[in-house]
């Protein structure tokens, strides 16, 4: 058995001293004073925080754009995951037109496994949506599937709103989740036509083609197509005031919705835009950055308990040659920016050291939200008698600062460059494996597929 000791340990709803036992992959006790036997494995977390691990629920790995394929596979995203505390990650698998969900979710399969290094789970991208895909949708959860997305935006993606709204009666039959990227495609298409007439080319041009009301007219819609469907969706990466405002409304209808945001979208502004030498494609996200007051805004909203999940949309690309490829026209810079790595020390040197939040909460929107919402829970997302034994032992003492030069993350940057950090995952067990130690990866490939909950 392996023993954690003298830990404080966290659930969404309280902290306690106390000891816990891992027998194989599971959790097999936690009381009060655990005493080891001579064959044991004894771990103290003395002046540490002890974490059910970290749920990333939106990341993506191994994904091509038709012109860019992300840096991080499933090999170095899992390895990066696991090294800041991030036990399970829930990736998308992405439909190509003309595919089945099945093929789609055969090809992830085939990225992911005997690969990973923290447990993975998958949404499914829908991107093609016909009869034989609505059928298909049933047969989803047999396969561990039971989230979905859908987009507003990205004319290879993009879902007009008769086929979320059929989309979202057929996921209610499964009372499945539906998340959804919120931004209106054709506004973004017309907007980007005049940024490029007007000669507007470089990495500044992204954020004026896609400003926050496009945002948040299409929460609205979406809102809307909810209330229709009699079914909740689940508002994907919310980055703006506006689109929060929206979320807001609906709320006073009585509509619900879930709320994913990520740390970009309340540690990083739209200044980084206007950098020198093209260095504002490293922040060429979708949604884009946006102002210092939405930042604020949505800091507030979670403390307020308007959001419910902080992910972090990792998706890579390498400044030299990605990016670059949109150096003379902003439409080419491949849409993404890495984060897995760095998630929990910037959301508890931000948020928890900044007194905005408490660790419980850190909890809660990290590790028992997602868990309970992609279907995963109690397995995960808590730490308790029975479940699996993805545990995080975290030291609030470490001091440190981001560099691209330090990150595993097999990517050229990082866009928190030189952001001070407080607090690092020490101890990470996944099913019952210790994998880091003393912030270090000892194992890799431990992570396996998470089918659905016990
Ligand atoms: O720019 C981003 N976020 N790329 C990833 C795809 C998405 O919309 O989540
Ligand atoms: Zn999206
Ligand atoms: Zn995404």
């Amino acid at each position: 058995m392996k023993i954690i000791k003298n830990g404080r340990l966290i659930s969404s709803e309280k902290m306690r001293k106390a000891d816990i036992a891992i027998h194989n992959n599971k959790i097999s006790e936690i009381s009060e004073n655990i005493s080891p036997k001579d064959e044991d494995e004894v771990y103290d977390a003395s002046g540490c925080f002890v974490f059910p691990g970290f749920i990333d629920g939106h990341t993506h790995f191994d994904m091509d754009t038709g012109t860019a394929h992300t840096a991080d596979d499933f090999v170095s995203g899992t390895k990066a995951a696991v090294i800041g505390g991030t036990t399970t990650i829930v990736d998308f698998a992405t439909q190509e037109k003309g595919q089945s969900l099945k093929e789609a979710y055969d090809i992830w399969m085939k990225k992911a496994k005997d690969k990973s290094s923290c447990n993975y789970r998958f949404h499914m991208a829908i991107t093609d949506w016909n009869d034989r895909v609505k059928e298909e949708i049933s047969k989803m959860p047999e396969l561990g599937v039971t989230s979905f997305k859908m987009y507003m935006a990205y004319d290879n993606l993009i879902s007009n709103d008769a086929e979320i709204l059929a989309c979202l009666q057929k996921i209610k039959e499964i009372d499945g989740v539906l998340g959804v990227h919120c931004e209106n495609g054709t506004l973004i298409n017309e907007l980007t036509k005049e940024k490029i007439a007007a000669g507007e080319t470089s990495p500044s041009a992204h954020p004026a083609s896609r400003p926050d009301y496009v945002e948040a007219e299409a929460i609205n819609r979406l809102a809307y197509i909810s209330t229709l469907a009699g079914h909740p969706v689940n508002i994907v990466h919310l980055s703006s005031f506006a689109g929060l405002n929206e979320i807001r409304n609906a709320r006073k209808r009585n509509q619900t919705i879930t709320v994913e945001t990520c740390p970009q979208y309340l540690l990083l502004d739209d200044h980084y835009y206007d950098l020198n030498h093209f260095e504002g494609a490293k922040y060429v996200i979708s949604p884009p950055l946006r102002k210092v007051e939405d930042n604020k805004a949505l800091i507030q909203a979670i403390v307020d308990r308007e959001i419910d999940t902080i992910a972090t949309d990792h998706c890579s690309f390498n400044f030299k040659k990605d990016k670059e490829l949109g150096k003379e026209d902003f439409r080419k810079i491949p849409n993404g920016a890495p984060g897995v790595e760095h998630r929990p020390q910037l959301i508890y040197t931000y948020l928890v050291e900044e007194g905005y939040i408490d660790v419980m909460r850190m909890c809660e929107l990290m590790a028992t939200n997602p868990a309970k919402r992609y279907g995963m829970y109690p397995d995960k997302g808590i730490l308790e008698v029975g479940s699996d034994a993805d545990i995080v032992i975290f030291s609030p003492d470490y001091e440190g600062v981001i560099t691209w030069s330090k990150q595993i993350q097999n990517v050229d940057y990082t866009p928190y460059e030189g952001f001070k950090i407080k607090g690092q995952a020490k101890t990470v067990f996944v099913n019952g494996e210790c994998v880091v130690q003393d912030g270090t990866i000892v194992k890799e490939n431990q992570g396996t597929y998470v089918l659905g909950p016990r």
